[in-house]
């Protein structure tokens, strides 16, 4: 069904057939330097200000006459809107999206589902832009699973966030034991992030330049790179991105961040300090990874709080895991607690969109993660829609 060396084929053709950017490329954006003309039957779209995508002209309108055939409301959900992509962009966000993972792509019925643009119009890939995945070993990188899910979301015509490249976990021994001194752990990263993020140069909207980088306290979390460099790997490293891919926004992200409180206060003060030093940061990731009957009632609150900085915000891994087994009682919760999220992105201009991390429970990183806990996502391991797939669809439309 998927047929990835036939995808790769065509997107190597295009470029040499013609000057237009092909149907799903990029036609323009701030610091675009590419075709601003599109192919025949396409036309070219703003997103944001950084990216115009040539759209085919028959789904430039949102909302058009089209009748949403193709689409069925599973049980479980009881929704009659198209799309969780198609709802987030009506309500004048950029995207919803889905996180997604290399194993996961022989999964046909799975693929169906992600590769649906009125459901998603940004992936995520999971694991396979991480350090341990892209350089593992010093000054050797491999780019080939993640270059799968980048030619997979061209192919769909879906944006890419990149995720991640400086971040304590996952990251090899040869970094995190190499006793390296402190210009040299700079050069390290300096050459990690302006490669790995020069490679997919102008195929990422945005990078998670740097991953959990606080504790729940706010004080800086212990790694390799906070112990050598100090604070100023921070700065490092966005000044690599920038220089890598001036185009891509580059985002901090975090967990524990929804909602206001001591981790998010310390985001806040160094987003606004590194901004004031003019270091290139655009965007807060809030990751997300939220649970049942306990989401913060403070999100709005915190949200505006980041933007009013004069940065972009997103939801980056959205999931609202519950202790198994799932009920009716958690799962309508669940529903409750996606709509207060999503209305809490919605209620703000510069909060972007919204990412889930995967979309079923089948491939949910929770269960393998906190034991007996799970359920976490709007589609069941069945890939049939939950109540919490409405729960999203009535935060964007209400
Ligand atoms: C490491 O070097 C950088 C660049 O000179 C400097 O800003 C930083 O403070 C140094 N870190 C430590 C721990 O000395």
């Amino acid at each position: 069904m998927f047929n990835l060396a036939a995808f790769s084929t065509l997107l190597t053709l295009i470029p040499f057939a013609t000057a237009q950017s092909a149907v799903w490329g990029q036609c323009g954006g701030i610091g675009w330097t590419g075709p601003t003309t599109c192919a025949a039957g396409s036309t070219c779209v703003p997103q944001s200000d950084y990216y115009s995508q040539c759209l085919p002209s028959s789904s430039t309108t949102i909302g058009s006459t089209t009748s949403p055939t193709g689409s069925s409301s599973a049980p479980g959900s009881t929704s009659t809107v198209t799309g969780l992509n198609t709802v987030a962009k009506a309500a004048g966000k950029l995207y919803f999206g889905s996180a997604t993972d290399n194993p996961e792509l022989s999964d046909s019925p799975y693929v169906a589902i992600l590769s649906d643009t009125k459901e998603f119009g940004i992936i995520t890939p999971g694991n396979s832009m991480k350090w341990d995945a892209t350089e593992p070993s010093r000054g050797s990188f491999s780019f080939t699973n993640g270059d799968t899910i980048v030619n997979l979301a061209k192919a769909n015509g879906q944006m890419v966030r990149g995720h991640t490249t400086v971040w304590y976990s996952q990251l090899p021994s040869w970094v995190s034991s190499g006793n390296f001194d402190n210009a040299t752990l700079i050069s390290i990263v300096q050459n990690h992030v302006s490669t790995v993020i020069g490679h997919w140069k102008g195929s990422i909207y945005a990078w998670d330049v740097v991953n959990e980088i606080f504790n729940d306290d706010g004080t800086y979390r212990s790694s390799v790179f906070y112990n050598t460099i100090g604070p100023a790997f921070v700065p490092t490293a966005f000044n690599a991105a920038r220089a890598a891919d001036p185009n891509a926004k580059l985002y901090i992200n975090d967990y524990n961040i929804e909602g206001t409180g001591a981790k998010s206060t310390a985001v806040y003060n160094l987003v606004k300090s590194l901004k004031a030093q003019g270091v290139p940061i655009d965007g807060i990731g809030i990751q997300g990874h939220l649970i049942v009957g306990q989401v913060p009632s403070t999100i709005q609150q915190n949200i505006e709080q980041f933007t009013s900085l004069g940065v972009e915000v997103a939801f980056t891994e959205l999931d609202i895991r519950m202790t198994l087994p799932a009920t009716a009682a958690l799962l309508d919760q669940q529903k409750n607690d996606y709509q207060t999220v999503i209305s809490a992105c919605n209620a703000v201009p510069k909060c972007i969109g919204v990412t889930i991390w995967d979309y079923t429970d089948k491939y949910s990183w929770v269960p393998s993660t906190f034991s007996g806990q799970g359920a976490a996502l709007p589609w069941d391991e069945n890939l049939v829609k939950k109540p919490a797939y409405d729960g999203i669809i009535a935060g964007w439309t209400q």
